[in-house]
């Protein structure tokens, strides 16, 4: 496989995720349920299918999600912070009568699914009872930082969504902002000096440009009200 058609996500220092092999590019929005938590995902839009393509990491493109070489103009700094270990290493565990829970908290992006129905850990504790089992599963899959992960505590094994390799823009219009980028379906990212992080079925990279742990998002977008021009975001 060349390095052309290889699916990955490549960062460049300073710049803008570089992203080859032929990723679909989507973009997502979050709907609440009756009681306004956030309830699920709707593809809003499809890109067109590009081979390569550029996504702006800084948050000052004009041509958001694409990069158009602002980060240069606006000397944008984008060290990368974020530990480089296993989503295990850190993750805490919450032990149900049929699910386990592990919650890594350096990856949280407050999207805020896990609060609806009484909250993830809540109804991780009532597993036996099968619509909390069966809402808990939905929560964890919705959680696109991949913060939370639940596991069949039978066969030990994660319960994941069935995620093609793919990569989605965020809008999150219940907050008010535009979210991260969500990678899907373990496509692997690597940084600036050449490390490969895990690769993970969720996690979810900055583009405003200000996250403490790049390249993930931690949830500053929503503090600085980032938003890339999307007009449903507006409240
Ligand atoms: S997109 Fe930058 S912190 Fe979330």
């Amino acid at each position: 496989m060349t390095e052309k058609t290889k699916k990955i996500i490549k960062i460049v220092k300073n710049g803008p995720f570089l992203v080859y092999g032929g990723i679909p590019l989507i973009k997502l929005i979050i709907s609440e349920d009756d009681s306004r938590y956030p309830y699920e995902w709707l593809e809003k839009q499809a890109y067109p299918q590009k081979e390569e393509y550029a996504l702006c990491r800084c948050g000052q493109s004009e041509t958001k999600p694409f990069c158009d070489g602002n980060h240069e103009k606006s000397d944008f700094k984008g060290i990368e912070t974020a530990r480089r270990e296993s989503y295990l290493d850190n993750a805490k565990e919450i032990n149900g009568p049929d699910l386990i829970l592990t919650d890594n908290h350096d990856l949280c992006n407050h999207a805020g699914f896990c609060d609806r129905a009484g909250g993830i850990s809540n109804l991780v504790l009532h597993s036996d009872d099968s619509q909390a089992r069966k809402t808990a599963i939905e929560i964890a899959g919705n959680c696109n930082s991949g913060r939370l992960v639940v596991w069949d505590k039978e066969t030990r094994k994660p319960i994941e969504p069935d995620f093609q390799p793919s990569i989605a823009v965020t809008e999150e219009p219940e907050k008010g902002v535009s979210g991260p980028l969500w990678v899907r379906g373990a496509i692997p990212i690597e940084s600036a000096d050449g490390y490969t992080y895990e690769a993970r079925n969720r996690v979810t990279l900055c583009r405003c440009g200000k996250s403490s742990n790049k390249p993930f998002c931690d949830g500053t977008h929503i503090m600085t009200g980032f938003n890339d021009g999307d007009e449903s975001i507006k409240k």
